[in-house]
């Protein structure tokens, strides 16, 4: 049965719905037919990014979905190698062009990499971009306060999504209320923690057994309650459908605290902090 998912409203008016699907690594024919299933399932968020290499597949698995464009939510990112202004409108066309579509839902910034020096001046594509109409909203992803700042203050414009590891053990609290302060919606990445060491953990497994849900969901809908947009990943059809699942059932506060209490000041998977880490 087709699930039907919520949305949170970004600071510019634009409706973002509260869970969708992430795409790194899902590429190809194949590929375009697991986006197209989870379209099929419900999800209408679809993320991607330049760097995936899968941004055909992604327009592929619209196309094949039959869903109308206007009815699903597309994000790509900027890589950072092209923060150039030029540079980084032309690789949003190419983006475009890739998934063959006339405009994206929401563009992000990538990574700050701060050492480089140039996310301010991919900022100010990114609003021209909107004025043109290639994107409709604007965002970023893995940028710190002190980034965010910086942005604020030279262009007067906010993201309206900033995209960041957020999961059980790394919930990211200060930066979260941060976001709250400043009407910015927060998108978790990896918030399954890939699955790695998180579906048996014990805590998580009482509370999935108490609300007869699988750890999967208590998580993503641990996400909803946040407020935060999850983009889940999986490339198993009853997976899928499990994880948009969680719009039925409510944790009570002293299970949200349960979660939260796993977070850890080391919890990132791959230490890729944002303040040093660079992507390219
Ligand atoms: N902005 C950034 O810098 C950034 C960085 C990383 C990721 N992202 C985005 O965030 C998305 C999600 O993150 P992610 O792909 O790293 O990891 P994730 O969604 O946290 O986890 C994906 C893994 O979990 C498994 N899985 C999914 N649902 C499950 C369930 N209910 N029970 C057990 N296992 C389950 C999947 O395996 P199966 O396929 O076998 O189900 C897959 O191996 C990415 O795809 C990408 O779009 C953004």
């Amino acid at each position: 049965m087709e699930q039907t998912i919520p949305s949170f409203t970004l600071h510019d008016g634009i409706e973002i719905p509260a869970i969708g699907f992430g795409t790194a690594s899902i590429k190809g024919a194949a590929g375009a037919r697991v986006i197209a299933s989870a379209l099929n399932h419900g999800y209408r968020l679809i993320d991607t990014a330049y760097n995936y290499e899968n941004e055909g597949a992604v327009g592929a698995a619209i196309r094949q979905s039959g869903i109308p464009r206007n009815q699903v939510f597309v994000t790509s990112k900027l890589p950072g190698r092209y923060h150039d202004y030029a540079e980084a409108i032309q690789a949003l066309q190419e983006s475009l062009f890739r998934a063959n579509l006339d405009y994206f839902d929401l563009y992000l910034i990538h990574w700050p990499n701060p050492k480089q020096g140039k996310y301010l001046e991919a900022w100010q594509a990114l609003i021209d971009a909107q004025k043109w109409g290639l994107v409709r909203s604007i965002g970023v992803s893995n940028f710190l306060p002190e980034h965010l700042e910086h942005l604020q203050k030279e262009t007067g414009v906010l993201p309206t999504v900033n995209q960041i590891e957020l999961h059980p053990f790394f919930n990211q609290k200060q930066q979260c209320k941060w976001h709250e302060e400043h009407h910015i919606i927060t998108e978790s990445w990896s918030p399954l923690y890939r699955a790695k060491d998180i579906i048996e953990n014990e805590s998580l497994q009482q509370i999935a057994d108490k609300y007869k849900k699988s750890v999967g969901q208590i998580i993503l809908r641990w996400h909803y309650q946040l407020g935060a947009v999850s983009i889940p990943r999986s490339t198993s059809s009853i997976r899928q459908l499990n994880n948009i699942s969680i719009f039925d059932f409510a944790l009570d506060y002293e299970d949200m605290e349960k979660i939260n209490s796993l977070s850890k000041a080391d919890g990132r998977i791959g230490g890729q902090d944002p303040s040093e880490y660079e992507e390219f």
